[in-house]
């Protein structure tokens, strides 16, 4: 019998496309009846698709192979939110995807093709999929929760006549049936709820009810209400298989070399003794927020590693040139023997670091499953999409997370400065030893570890899974 042969179709979002290029892997490893095919569209405004593709074409995996397709047409997509921007942008390359594909159905081929796995923004192609008559999957890079969000965001529309723009700016507390606790509106993703942005997170959740499977980088002992409630739903929702933390852990090693003055600076500090500050790819303050998390770090008396980063998307835009001007004055002198400030953190290998004792993150979810492999407690400061609600999770439904907020928002007129004494207060409730967090965070660390090993949920469900797809 022929391979099955897998079409993964990533969003071009360098975050998005790792976390795929993983799942790939860990398919084509699992059984050597899979083959992969990744369709690679370039988005113009994210260079850290162009240079991932460059790694992994000097490093290839057997039996995946990287397609680049071009897009069909050459809109602009400037005057558009992100958001939209990228589903227009994805839209663009439907035709060139259909038709590559199709090719590869031809009968000399030494593949048959088996389905399409599909990140959340290329949700649409399940149309492609339909036609060729073959199953479509999506593999969600965030949580389950955010699934049953979209989900319950759709069907209020839908089924219950609800207009969910209503609950833009609103302080309405929601009852979604994949929470324990209702969900106030102000940590649903603001994204999802303006006019524009409320189609395309209404047609994601219509879309993903006419996949096959949802796939999660989730554990079930992580999430294990949402998930559950999930199983159990009576909307139509497609088998959800939790198979993470999927995490891309590989390159440790190469940063600890590349970073060297930080992990000296680190293997000085004392065990569990240093808060880690870092904020993801786009994350960045404004003066006056940085000034007071800076007095924070100071009276807080904890040894930090904060990334600090001016904002921009253009990922080389990495250090501040004057450093000095975004602080208060004299701190760079007094914080000289307890702090060290960089540009880009290699995060993961920080995180591994024995020394790192608790993480003031953005609450992004790679993130958030990188703290609890290592079994870090964080501290939870969102910044734009989904985060408010990874932040509200992480809070009110694990208990596993000291709230500096749940709902700042980056973007929001509203959202006002959090000051230094609040934010000191909670980053020594972060790094207290014994807490009831952090023993948490250390319980939900072994099971991480566990879920991934020979018989643990993840692993099982990955089999599933395979054979799922392997049977079709
Ligand atoms: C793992 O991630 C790093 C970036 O942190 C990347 O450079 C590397 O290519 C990735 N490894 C694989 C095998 O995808
Ligand atoms: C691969 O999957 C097929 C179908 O589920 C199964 O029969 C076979 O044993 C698997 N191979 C391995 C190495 O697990």
């Amino acid at each position: 019998m022929k391979n099955a042969e897998l079409i993964f179709v990533p969003a071009p979002v360098r975050g998005h496309l790792i976390s795929m290029v993983e799942l790939a892997k860990l398919l084509i490893n699992r059984n050597e009846s899979i083959s992969v095919t990744i369709l690679i569209m370039k988005f113009p405004y994210d260079a850290g698709v162009s240079s991932y593709m460059d790694s992994l074409s000097n490093d290839p995996i057997p039996r995946c192979s990287i397609l680049e397709i071009p897009p069909s047409n050459s809109e602009s997509y400037k005057s558009q939110s992100y958001h939209t921007m990228i589903s227009t942008f994805i839209a663009g390359h439907f035709t060139n995807v259909k038709n590559e594909v199709i090719a590869m159905t031809q009968p000399d081929r030494s593949t048959r093709l088996a389905g399409f796995v599909l990140d959340i923004f290329c949700v649409s192609m399940v149309d492609i999929a339909k036609e060729l008559n073959v199953p479509a999957y999506v593999y969600l890079t965030s949580g389950a929760s955010y699934l049953g969000i979209l989900l319950h965001l759709q069907a209020m529309t839908d089924y219950q006549n609800k207009d969910i723009s209503e609950y833009q700016d609103s302080d309405a507390q929601l009852s979604v049936p994949y929470y324990k606790n209702l969900v106030p509106a102000n940590v649903l993703p603001a994204i999802c709820l303006d006019e524009k942005g409320s189609e395309v997170t209404l047609s994601w959740g219509r879309k993903l009810r006419e996949t096959k499977g949802i796939i999660v980088n989730t554990f079930v002992e992580l999430e294990t209400y949402a998930v559950q409630s999930l199983v159990v739903d009576t909307t139509e929702i497609p088998l959800v298989y939790a198979v993470g933390p999927n995490l891309n852990l590989t390159s440790v090693g190469q940063d600890i070399d590349e970073a060297a003055d930080v992990f000296t600076w680190l293997d000085e500090k004392p065990l569990s003794s240093v808060v880690f500050l870092c904020f993801g790819s786009y994350g960045s303050f404004l003066e006056d927020q940085v000034k007071e998390i800076a007095l924070a770090l100071e009276h807080s008396g904890h040894p930090f590693l904060w990334s600090l980063r001016p904002s921009g998307i253009d990922s080389n835009l990495n250090k501040y040139a004057n450093l000095d001007d975004m602080l208060p004055p004299g701190f760079l002198e007094r914080t000289s023997g307890t702090g060290k400030i960089i540009g880009w953190a290699p995060q993961v290998a920080v995180l591994s670091h024995r020394a790192v004792g608790g993480f003031v993150s953005h609450c992004g979810w790679n993130s958030i499953l990188e703290s609890v492999w290592f079994g870090v407690p964080v501290a939870t400061w969102p910044l734009y999409a989904e985060q408010q609600l990874n932040a509200f999770e992480m809070v009110n439904e694990l208990e596993m997370a000291v709230d500096i907020s749940i709902d700042y928002d980056t973007f929001s007129k509203n959202t006002v400065i959090i000051e230094a004494k609040i934010i000191e207060s909670k980053i020594r409730e972060l790094m207290k030893d014994g807490s009831d967090i952090r023993n948490r965070v250390t319980e939900i660390q072994r099971k991480s570890r566990a879920a991934i090993a020979e018989t643990g949920s993840s692993y099982n469900n990955l089999g599933r899974l395979i054979e799922d797809i392997i049977a079709a």
